[in-house]
């Protein structure tokens, strides 16, 4: 291999970092495992800032921006918490909309974790760079704000609580201006503890049919209380993460640096898995259909070239139960060469650069929506992803990528798909397009700002009738 002198790999490193830094936050995915999310209610500290004006026009494409009526709308925004797990993060993205088209905009945390870690700190700043008023979970000021809000959005499930706990004998008065954006399918949340007001809130917004349609089928059956009227709204890519995706110098950049890092070569094949290690997303069941699929090349004699699996999101002080079983099957299938494990991170632009092609393997009813699966799709990789959840309304199988069931049953299949991928390399890089092309037409920040919009007015013209009647 050539040799790159000195002085070009020092600026090449230069340049790569300031490309990361460049990212911003909201782009980048974190795996914040929610260790710390039950520990503690300590309200925000008040942080009071009028609102300034951002420019608008950070967003959409062509035409005048679908949120354009939110202008001077007053909208309080309630999260459990605060931190890089996915519920907050969009949020904060729905936040940075409405703000750039002039809306005031206004943040309640619920709780925050017990030590204050460099992460809040920088997501407040961030908010408040951006004109969002962070503000008080408890007390008379967020009652006040909450009565004088145009809207009010409530933010997972357990935000429900917040209703009862804050606004006691008000909370009547509030429901009807109430959009309650819902991105869990786990059955505890299922519990009239959060979700007893549910019925009586100008609407609800889901993330994909099949969770809007799970929440239909237990609110009836196990809780015997009505959905009210729901939106199922898919969510879409940050213009940040599409630029780095389109930018072919940069892909390249981060490809060869990532590779070098972990010790793969560049053609290599490399399949990964990006989500928080834990039993639900499916990584050990992902390194026995690993493991299966280089027995069948060996077994065929196929000619492929050196496969790795990647494993991003470990985390060996959360799950260590479950990450000492993925090492020790490594250890036993004596495959340590192939799998490489990367701690939790921020970034995963420079993994979806590098890799080629995206496992998501979440199990049982999958995930709400999947938000890794349009990002690796943006980056023009297939996807082999499990027939549950919010995949099977992204992925199209056999087009932009292959489903296998979720369970151990789907193991075979799996790995019979990863040796597809494989020997196939002309249909990886066509699915790979497809899936491109699949963001291009119905997953990007604009395609979920305009179905955001359509829900906003909807429940601004409920709101309104409720007030005048
Ligand atoms: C909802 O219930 C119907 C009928 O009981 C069932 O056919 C459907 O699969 C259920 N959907 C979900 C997502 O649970
Ligand atoms: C990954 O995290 C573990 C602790 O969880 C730490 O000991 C290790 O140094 C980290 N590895 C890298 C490459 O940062
Ligand atoms: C996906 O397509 C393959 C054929 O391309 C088919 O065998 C498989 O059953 C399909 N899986 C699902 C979940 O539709």
């Amino acid at each position: 291999m050539a040799k790159h002198s000195v002085g070009w790999v020092a600026s090449q490193k230069r340049w790569l970092l300031a490309f990361l830094v460049m990212l911003s936050v909201s782009t980048l995915i974190a795996f914040f495992i929610r260790a710390a999310f039950d520990s503690c209610d300590r309200p925000l500290d008040v942080v009071a800032k009028s609102p300034t004006r951002v420019p608008s026009g950070l967003l959409v494409g062509a035409g005048p921006n679908p949120l354009n009526f939110m202008k001077s709308k007053l909208v309080l925004l309630v999260s459990h918490e605060l931190s890089l797990s996915g519920g907050p993060l969009l949020l904060m993205e729905l936040a940075f909309l409405l703000r750039s088209v002039g809306a005031e905009v206004c943040w309640i945390t619920i709780q925050r974790p017990s030590d204050t870690d460099g992460v809040i700190y920088s997501l407040e700043h961030k908010m408040l760079d951006r004109g969002v008023q962070v503000s008080y979970a408890k007390g008379q000021g967020a009652v006040d704000i909450t009565l004088k809000a145009d809207m009010v959005v409530l933010n997972t499930a357990v935000s429900g609580k917040w209703l009862d706990v804050v606004l006691k004998e008000h909370v009547p008065h509030v429901l009807p201006k109430v959009l309650w954006w819902i991105h869990e399918m786990r059955g505890h949340y299922f519990k009239l503890d959060y979700v007893k007001h549910l019925p009586l809130v100008a609407g609800a917004m889901i993330d994909s049919h099949v969770t809007a349609e799970y929440w239909e089928n237990r609110t009836r059956e196990r809780l015997r209380i009505k959905m009210p009227q729901t939106y199922v709204v898919h969510l879409g890519n940050s213009k940040e993460l599409m630029e780095v995706a389109e930018d072919s110098v940069a892909k390249r950049v981060l490809r060869e640096h990532v590779r070098e890092s972990l010790g793969v070569r560049s053609d290599d094949l490399v399949f990964a898995i990006i989500n928080s290690v834990s039993r639900g997303k499916g990584q050990d069941l992902f390194l026995r259909s690993f493991y299966e699929s280089l027995q069948l090349i060996k077994e065929k004699k196929l000619q492929v070239p050196t496969m790795h699996a990647v494993i991003v999101g470990s985390d060996m002080t959360a799950q260590t139960k479950f990450e000492l079983e993925l090492r020790n099957f490594v250890m036993l299938k004596k495959i340590q060469d192939h799998v490489h494990f990367v701690n939790k991170t921020l970034t995963v632009a420079p993994y979806l650069a590098s890799i080629d092609v995206l496992v998501q393997n979440s199990q049982a009813r999958g995930e709400c929506f999947g938000r890794i699966t349009i990002e690796a799709m943006a980056f023009q990789l297939p996807v082999l992803g499990t027939a549950a959840g919010g995949t099977t309304e992204i992925v199209v199988n056999g087009t932009t990528g292959l489903l296998h069931p979720a369970g151990k049953e789907g193991v075979t299949p799996l790995a019979k798909n990863i040796v597809k991928l494989a020997t196939h390399v002309e249909r990886r890089l066509t699915m790979g397009k497809r899936g491109y092309e699949r963001v291009k037409e119905r997953f990007l920040e604009h395609h979920m700002a305009d179905r955001i919009a359509t829900v906003l007015n909807a429940v601004l013209r409920r709101a309104k009738s409720h007030s005048d009647s």
